[in-house]
């Protein structure tokens, strides 16, 4: 979590680094802070608490001219969030600023040999050590600041991202990495560091990922990395293929409303390419032979949050189309189980980021026990990308809101793509089946767009839920991760205690929380176990429940037993959660904002977990 920004160039660096905050907000939004080097060598740090506008404001009454700067947005971690622990934090002469994403682990034992030779400590962060640590190395290595930056790496445990300016250096910003992201813009006489490209996307779309234990320096005429000894580093540039546009609201109230519509784009662009004249799959990104595919005797999907659920609607397209057994795991929990998995195993990690560090442990764990690990993830160059065998990009765009949409989505999408192409090379469906499935793959946007336009009565309901308490989602089959997903929803964004359930097993306990008036949301759409859902709808409803049912167009088969029924197009069941899920976070953001609440931003989360 946390949102860095580096930059070095012509332009006023305080706006560069504004601008980059202002769209790594998502990072992280508890503080934020910026550094700017003045043209008189003043090094002048301002940070505030709260969101980025309370800095912004504090901004606006103070001049901090120059054109080298450093900025942060903050997730706390280490000390809570106030003005005192914002980043940057620097050292005792306040010749040095540093920003920081991550956690330091063995700050505790840096701190105390600081203190015994004699720094004063002004913060409870982990970050402040590495700003006194410069102090004491910079001159002794002769006044090179990557040097004394590499130097200090190598006494840091942990996961960080590390920008250092100092005042001396009016040419110089100085990062490291090791397990976060950390991303270079490359312009022209002027370079860029970011959490994502997103930080400096409005000025160049060139940029270059940085590796693990790789030190960057930063100037006007050039970007120089190396290795923890010194060596440096050649490594490829990349174009970024989407611009500004993506990553503005665009009219609308939200980032995730926003999001939410340009959902159809996405599965389209998902779907794109990767079918070859013949109607079949053309999947080269998973870097597999079809002999290697068919040696695959266990699948495990792994992934966290919506991720997870993602994964939970893919174990039905993989065992259903590929006939190989599938466990879905939340990522946290994968490698302290110890499991039973090696070289026939296909590890499946979704990932949105591709910097969750839950995720990233469990693939680096898989590809320990040599597992095969492959990333379902939209961030090109993300660690999780390049520390699996292979990566199959959900090209989603950029995801602002914190709350997943179109991610999801395009997670989902992508699980079918796979589960298809598992089949089409080991032969459990004919190509005859994989091309009317692809077929049908093919008319989701339509429908997406479809219910996305039908939602209106969505959102007079939520203005009804607005007041609820609790609200339990159940589903059975594809619907059970579509229930779970409906309730994060509603907990993460209108703070509502929501929970889901595999609709038939209510009756075992679960069944106990509905009273009088309590809202039960149903994804009930047409499939097989249809009449069971009934009977778990007419359960619900003869103890008191408001029964919200997620029906298909033309099926009355429900209504008789539901208050509300929110219709959706009719598809094949598989592939029902692409078009269910859409109800469901509309009525979670439409709750949130008629409980007033920030949709994009909400409490205590941040976009991208990257501590474990
Ligand atoms: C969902 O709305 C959440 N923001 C969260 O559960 C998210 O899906 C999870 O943290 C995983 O993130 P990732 O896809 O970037 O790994």
């Amino acid at each position: 979590m946390c949102g860095i920004v580096g930059y070095v160039g012509q332009q006023d660096a305080l706006e560069v680094v504004l601008a980059g905050l202002r769209r790594l907000e998502y990072r992280g939004y508890d503080s934020a802070g910026v550094a700017i080097l003045s043209p008189d060598g003043h090094l002048a740090v301002e940070r505030k608490a709260g969101k980025l506008a309370n800095l912004e404001k504090e901004l606006s009454e103070v001049s901090l001219p120059g054109t080298l700067g450093i900025g942060h947005t903050r997730w706390a971690t280490h000390g809570p969030p106030t003005d005192r622990n914002a980043h940057p934090h620097v050292d005792c002469s306040g010749d040095v600023a540093v920003v920081h994403n991550g956690t330091i682990e063995n700050f505790e034992v840096l701190v105390r040999g600081l203190e015994d030779r004699g720094h004063r400590r002004t913060s409870d962060t982990d970050t402040e050590a590495v700003a006194h640590l410069v102090e004491e190395r910079y001159e002794a290595l002769g006044g090179d600041l990557a040097a004394t930056v590499r130097s200090i790496c190598k006494d840091l445990e942990g996961s960080f991202v590390l920008v250092v300016a100092h005042k001396a250096e009016p040419d110089l910003v100085v990062a490291a990495r090791r397990n976060l992201p950390l991303v270079i813009g490359l312009g022209d006489g002027e370079n860029f560091l970011g959490s994502d490209v997103t930080a400096f996307i409005a000025h160049t779309r060139e940029a270059r990922a940085v590796d693990q234990d790789q030190v960057v320096e930063l100037r006007r005429s050039g970007v120089t990395v190396t290795d923890l000894e010194g060596t440096v580093v050649e490594g490829d540039s990349y174009h970024v293929d989407w611009d500004t546009d993506a990553a503005e609201k665009d009219g609308h109230e939200f980032f995730m409303l926003k999001e939410i519509e340009e959902q159809p784009e996405a599965i389209r662009a998902t779907l794109g390419g990767r079918m070859q004249e013949d109607g079949l799959l053309h999947l080269d990104e998973l870097s597999m032979s079809d002999q290697d595919i068919r040696d695959i005797e266990q699948v495990v999907i792994i992934g966290c949050g919506s991720a997870y659920h993602s994964g939970l609607v893919g174990k039905y397209a993989l065992e259903r189309w590929s006939r190989l057994p599938v466990q879905v795991e939340m990522a946290s929990e994968f490698r302290y189980r110890d499991p039973v998995i090696g070289r026939s195993t296909l590890v499946i990690a979704v990932s949105q980021s591709g910097e969750t560090a839950d995720t990233l442990e469990a693939v680096r764990h898989a590809r320990h026990l040599r597992a095969k690990v492959l990333a379902v993830t939209n961030t090109v160059g993300s660690t999780i990308s390049r520390e699996s065998d292979a990566a199959l990009y959900t090209r989603g765009g950029p995801e602002v809101a914190v709350a997943s949409t179109k991610a999801v989505m395009t997670q989902m999408t992508a699980m079918y793509l796979v589960g298809l192409y598992l089949a089409q090379v080991r032969g459990t469906r004919d190509p005859d089946e994989v091309r009317a499935h692809l077929a049908d793959l093919r008319e989701i946007p339509d429908l997406v767009q479809e219910v996305i336009d039908r939602m209106g009565p969505v959102r007079a309901l939520a203005k009804q839920l607005a007041g609820s308490e609790r609200v339990l989602f159940l589903g059975r089959h594809v619907g059970y991760p579509m229930a779970l997903e409906g309730a994060l929803k509603l907990k993460e964004l209108a703070y509502v205690s929501a929970e889901g359930f595999p609709a038939g097993e209510i009756k075992h306990g679960p069944i106990a929380l509905i009273e009088d008036g309590t809202p039960v949301v149903i994804i009930a759409p047409r499939h097989a176990l249809q009449a069971k859902l009934i009977n778990n709808v007419q359960e619900v409803r003869a103890r008191g429940a408001r029964t919200i049912v997620i029906a298909t167009d033309g099926d009355e088969a429900v209504t008789p037993y539901a208050d509300t029924v929110i219709r959706i197009p009719d598809t094949k069941s598989l592939l029902t959660p692409l078009l269910t899920i859409v109800p469901l976070q509309v009525l979670s953001a439409a709750v949130a904002m008629a409980r007033g609440l920030d949709v994009d931003q909400p409490r205590n989360l941040a976009k991208s977990v990257t501590v474990e």
